[in-house]
């Protein structure tokens, strides 16, 4: 069953998305070399209920933290734990809040110092192919619209490996509601979008093959090659003329720029890339 939702809900959800992009901001200002990637997860867990809200991810179907840290060959869901950030790592930090009834849900990758030009461009297109996404999100468009625009982005024209096992998600009461969003697909395909979907679209885009394997722990998804692997996710709301973002990058890209153990190289790359070929 697919939820649309009311002006009044999506205020709602506007708040816990924005609480979550808060919490990036506050772990895009503490990151550097050294820090376990628990800490993350501690900073997380505090700020998230300094602010009266609980971590959507907690004991979620068991996972054991506040949200998932993601380093290098580690696509998604990476468990929080003793290992240090190291210059050179790209660390992915995906985070979900619930707040006065609804839950928000986004994620964001961060570069530690010195990283290699292709995972900065790797970095760079899953931020653009993420947007490629959102413009489809519009009310008459179908799922497989955004799945297309991702897919043709990051694995046509860039030759990237889309995963195929996760996926993107309606977001509203629960964490995960109908319908499926997937990074890859048809055009003109899947569920019609109406206006109030509210919805968390998240690429997860390989360097090398979009083949991927679990770890013991259940949870952490590691690709085939151990070449790195980037996230990026929004919580947005079909719109008619225009999807509406409810997370927000800019005070994220905030702390960003202003740490300095943190690289922004890649966003000169971002959204400079050709057209999308039809
Ligand atoms: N953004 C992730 C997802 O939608 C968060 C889920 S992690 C979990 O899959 F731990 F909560 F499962
Ligand atoms: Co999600």
């Amino acid at each position: 069953m697919i939820v649309y939702k009311s002006e009044e809900e999506i205020d709602r959800i506007r708040k816990s998305a924005r609480l979550v992009s808060l919490t990036l901001a506050e772990i895009a200002r503490h990151l550097k070399p050294g820090m376990a990637t628990r800490e993350i997860d501690l900073l997380a867990e505090a700020y998230i209920r300094e602010q009266g809200a609980i971590p959507s991810f907690k004991n979620y179907q068991g996972y054991p933290a506040s949200c998932c840290v993601s380093v290098n060959d580690r696509v998604v869901h990476g468990i929080p734990d003793a290992y240090k950030l190291r210059e050179g790592d790209i660390v992915s930090v995906d985070c979900g809040v619930l707040l006065d009834g609804f839950h928000g849900d986004s994620a964001y990758t961060f570069a530690i110092g010195r990283v290699d030009e292709a995972v900065l461009a790797l970095m760079a297109a899953t931020k653009t192919a993420l947007y490629r996404g959102i413009e489809q999100a519009i009310a008459g468009n179908r799922v497989g619209d955004i799945a297309f625009a991702i897919q043709q982005y990051t694995e046509k024209q860039r030759g990237y490996g889309v995963v195929r096992e996760l996926v993107g998600h309606g977001v509203g009461r629960e964490l995960h509601e109908e319908p499926q969003v997937p990074n890859y697909g048809k055009r003109g395909t899947g569920v019609v979008l109406r206006e109030g979907l509210v919805i968390a679209i998240e690429p997860m885009i390989n360097l090398g093959t979009r083949k991927i394997y679990y770890l013991d722990d259940g949870w952490t998804v590691v690709t085939q090659d151990h070449k790195p692997s980037a996230h990026y996710e929004h919580t947005i709301v079909v719109r008619k003329k225009k999807a509406e973002i409810l997370s927000d990058f800019s005070i994220v890209e905030e702390a960003e720029q202003n740490n300095p153990a943190l690289n922004t190289d890649y966003y000169r790359w971002v959204g400079e890339h050709e057209a999308v070929e039809h």
